[in-house]
C-alpha cells in the first residue's frame, strides 16, 4: 500500500478538500501529518488551536484516507525554549545549540519530558480514538542533526546518577573503567566528568558508558510517549520513522516499545553519503547503489519484529546531499516495488508537495510546489501503485535462510577507539551484506542474542563485546557461522578480555588472536588457500587450534574453521570476501545465483522479484516467464515471477 507524508498547515485550506481526493484518486491509503506542527496546536502555553487539525483530519477521513498522526516533539516552539533555555542540547565543544530549525532539545532534560508528555497527552487525548485515525509516530527521526548526545552540565548530572545505579560504588567504577590508567581514579560519582574536551583522548570506558547512557535515554523517552499514547488511543499502533545508515542509538532497544519500525529511505542522498570510492559513486549517483535501500528494509523488517513500513521515501531530488540529482527515469518506482518485496506493509512519500518556501524548498514532492500538478516522481508513484495493484494482496515474509548479526555497540566501540583509521564498522556490514545479496540470498538482520535457529547462514562482520546471550545463541545456532575481525576482542567495559580475543567465543572459534596490524590504505597482503584476494586495513595473528584453510602472504592464518564455525581474521578486499563469503554459502547448502553488479533478487511468499539498477537489460535465467515485467527485465526496472510451489522456507527458491 502506498501513503504520503503531508503538511496541511503549509497550505491554504482551500487546497486541502482537492489534495485529499487526488491522493485517493492516485491510490493513497495513508497520510502521516502534524510531526512538525507544535507552534500551530500551542501558539504560548495552554493556548491550543485544534479547530484547523480537526478539519484537516476530517477532510482527509472523509476522503477514505487514513491518517498517521505524528507527536510534534521534534520541534519545540520558540516560546518553550525561551521559558527553558536549558533544554537546548549542547554540542561537544560546549556550545548550547540554536532554535531556528529542528531537533533542539536533549534527552536529559526533565523540563523537556515534562512539556513533551503535556504535549503528547494533550494530543492523543483529542485524536486517540478519531475514526479516521490509523496510528502514531513519536516525534521524528530520532538523532538526526548529531542530537543524540549532549554535553550539558544537567547532562553530566544525568549520566552521573545512570552510574551510580551501574557502579554503586566509586571503587567499582574505578575498576571497571581500568581508572589507575593516568591517575583517573574518582573518590566520588560526582567527581565523573564528561569524556569531552579532554587534553587528549578520553577513557574509551568512558565514552561507551556515555554512549549506552544517552542511547537508553532516547529509547526510555520514546517509551514514555508511547505510553501516554497507548493510554489514550486504544487499538491503534505505534511507531517511529528511524534513518538511513545511523548507530548513534540502539534501535532493537528503542524498537521494543513500537508496535513496528518504519525508517526513511532516501537512496540517493545516502549513495553520496557512503564511504564509497568516487568512481563506485559515481557509477550509481542518480540510481543509487542497489543495497542501500534494501539493507535498511531488511534491517528495520528486524527491528520491527516482523513488520515495518517506509515512512518517508525519495520523490526525486533532496536537499540535504552535497549534491542532489533527480533520480533516473523509474527508480522511484523501482524503490517502492522493492520496498514491498522486503516486506514492508506501507510506502509513504515524502512529500505531497514540494515546499516553495524554507529550508526544503529544494525538495521534491509528488507535487510541483504550490499547484495541483504531479512532478516527475508522483507519475512515478502512480505507476508503482498500479503495478502493485496487479500484483496483488502480498503474503508475510517468511525467515531468511541468512542472519546478519547487526550492533549498535560494535559501531560505538570501533569509532571510539578505531586503531586503523578505516575501521568504519557500517561499511563492513554493509559489504558482508551486498556480498551475499550478490548470489541471489534473502537475509534477515537479528540483534545479537536472538535465537539463530532455522538459519543455515550466520554472518557476523564484526561483534567486539559478545554477551552471554549471544555466546549461547552462537553455541546453540544450527547453521554455519562466519565471524569477522574484532569479533569478541572487548569486555563490557572496554578492555582486552583476560585469555585475549575473541574472548568468550575462544573455543567455539577454535583460536586467540595474539596481535592485531591495521594497515593504510595501497597496504595489501595476498590471501590464499579455501579463499583468495587480498586483506586490506586489518590483519590479525591469531594461533589457531581449529585448522587454517587460507592464509596470508607470510604463511599465517587468515581463515580458521572449526565445525560449523568460521573465523575471518581481516578485513577483505572485494575478491577475499566474495570467496569467503561462497565459501560458507556453499557449505551451508543454499543454492545460489550470481547476480550482476546491478541486479538484485528478492521472494516474498510465493513470489520472486528482480531488480535491475542498471542500464541495461538483465536477461534472467529462467524458463518461466515473470507474470509482471519481461524475462529481459528492463533497465531499472522489475519483474516479478509466481512459484508455482509453495516458496520453501528452508532455503531461496527460484523460478524454473
Ligand atoms: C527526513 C525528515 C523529513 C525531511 C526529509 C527530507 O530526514 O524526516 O522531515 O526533512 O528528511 O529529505
Amino acid at each position: 500500500m502506498l501513503g504520503v507524508c503531508y503538511y496541511p498547515e503549509h497550505w491554504p485550506e482551500a487546497f486541502w478538500a482537492e489534495d485529499a481526493r487526488r491522493m485517493r484518486e492516485m491510490g493513497i491509503a495513508y497520510v502521516r501529518i502534524g510531526e512538525f506542527a507544535w507552534s500551530r496546536l500551542e501558539a504560548s502555553r495552554g493556548c491550543f488551536t485544534w479547530d484547523w487539525l480537526d478539519r484537516a483530519i476530517q477532510i482527509l477521513g472523509a476522503a477514505g484516507l487514513k491518517v498517521v498522526l505524528g507527536t510534534p516533539t521534534a520541534t519545540p516552539p520558540k516560546w518553550l525554549m525561551d521559558e527553558f533555555p536549558d533544554i537546548a542540547p549542547v554540542d561537544i565543544q560546549g556550545k548550547p545549540r540554536g532554535f531556528g530549525s529542528r531537533r533542539h532539545y536533549r534527552f536529559s532534560s526533565q523540563d523537556y519530558w515534562r512539556e513533551s508528555a503535556r504535549i503528547v497527552e494533550a494530543v492523543a487525548t483529542r485524536y486517540g480514538e478519531h475514526p479516521a485515525l490509523a496510528g502514531w509516530q513519536t516525534d521524528n527521526e530520532y538523532g538526526c542533526h548529531d542530537t543524540v548526545l549532549s554535553w550539558s552540565v544537567a547532562d553530566l548530572n544525568a549520566f552521573r546518577s545512570w552510574l551510580r545505579l551501574q557502579y554503586q560504588s566509586p571503587a567499582q567504577l574505578n575498576e571497571a573503567w581500568g581508572n589507575a590508567f593516568w591517575s583517573m581514579e574518582v573518590r566520588s560519582f560526582d567527581e565523573v566528568a564528561l569524556p569531552n574536551l579532554t587534553v587528549t583522548e578520553a577513557n574509551p570506558a568512558a565514552l561507551l558508558d556515555y554512549r549506552r547512557f544517552a542511547s537508553e535515554q532516547v529509547a526510555a523517552y520514546n517509551a514514555m510517549q508511547c505510553d501516554i499514547i497507548r493510554r489514550h488511543s486504544p487499538g491503534r499502533w505505534i511507531t517511529h520513522n528511524f534513518m538511513g545508515f545511523f548507530n548513534e542509538f540502539d534501535h532493537w532497544r528503542l524498537g521494543e516499545s513500537l508496535d513496528f519500525a518504519s525508517w526513511d529511505s532516501y537512496p540517493i542522498g545516502f549513495t553520496e553519503r557512503f564511504p564509497f570510492a568516487d568512481d563506485e559513486r559515481l557509477i550509481w549517483h542518480d540510481r543509487a547503489h542497489p543495497d542501500i535501500a534494501p539493507f535498511h528494509h531488511d534491517l528495520y523488517r528486524g527491528v520491527g519484529r516482523g513488520r515495518f513500513w517506509v515512512m518517508e521515501q525519495q520523490p526525486g531530488p533532496v536537499n540535504w546531499a552535497p549534491w542532489n540529482p533527480v533520480p533516473a527515469p523509474g527508480m522511484v518506482k523501482l524503490w517502492t516495488i522493492e520496498a514491498l518485496a522486503h516486506g514492508a506493509d506501507v510506502v509513504s512519500y515524502f512529500r505531497w508537495r514540494q515546499a516553495p518556501m524554507a529550508q526544503e524548498q529544494m525538495h521534491a514532492g509528488l507535487n510541483l510546489p504550490n499547484s495541483h500538478e504531479f512532478s516527475p516522481g508522483g507519475h512515478e508513484a502512480m505507476a508503482a501503485g498500479a503495478a502493485l495493484a496487479e500484483i496483488g494482496a502480498m503474503a508475510p515474509t517468511s525467515q531468511a535462510p541468512v542472519a546478519l548479526v547487526y550492533d549498535y555497540q560494535a559501531s560505538w566501540v570501533t569509532r571510539i577507539q578505531p586503531q586503523g583509521v578505516d575501521f568504519r564498522y557500517l561499511e563492513l556490514a554493509f559489504r558482508w551484506y551486498e556480498a551475499a545479496r550478490r548470489l541471489g540470498l534473502d537475509i534477515d538482520f537479528v540483534r545479537p542474542g536472538a535465537d539463530l535457529s532455522g538459519y543455515k547462514l550466520v554472518l557476523v562482520p564484526s561483534l567486539p563485546i559478545v554477551s552471554d546471550e549471544a555466546e549461547r545463541a552462537f553455541a546453540a545456532a544450527d547453521g554455519v557461522i562466519l565471524f569477522g575481525p574484532r569479533t569478541g576482542s572487548k569486555t563490557r567495559h572496554f578492555a582486552i578480555p583476560d585469555g585475549l580475543p575473541p574472548g568468550p567465543l575462544r573455543a567455539l572459534a577454535g583460536l586467540r588472536v595474539v596481535e592485531v596490524s591495521s594497515m593504510r590504505p595501497g597496504v595489501r597482503v595476498a590471501v590464499s588457500g579455501a579463499i583468495s584476494g587480498a586483506a586490506e586495513r586489518w590483519i590479525e595473528h591469531v594461533e589457531a587450534a581449529g585448522e587454517t584453510i587460507a592464509t596470508f602472504a607470510d604463511g599465517r592464518a587468515a581463515l580458521v574453521v572449526q565445525g560449523r564455525v568460521h573465523y575471518l581474521a581481516f578485513w577483505p578486499d572485494h575478491a577475499a570476501l566474495a570467496s569467503a563469503i561462497a565459501l560458507v554459502v556453499g557449505k551451508s547448502g543454499l543454492a545460489t545465483i550470481e547476480l550482476p553488479d546491478a541486479v538484485r533478487l528478492r521472494r516474498r511468499g510465493d513470489l520472486v522479484f528482480a531488480f535491475n539498477y542498471g542500464e541495461t537489460p538483465w536477461q534472467a535465467p529462467f524458463r518461466q516467464t515473470p507474470f509482471q515485467g519481461a524475462s529481459a527485465v528492463e533497465p531499472r526496472g522489475h519483474a516479478v515471477w509466481r512459484l508455482p510451489v509453495k516458496a520453501n522456507p528452508a532455503g531461496p527458491a527460484l523460478p524454473s
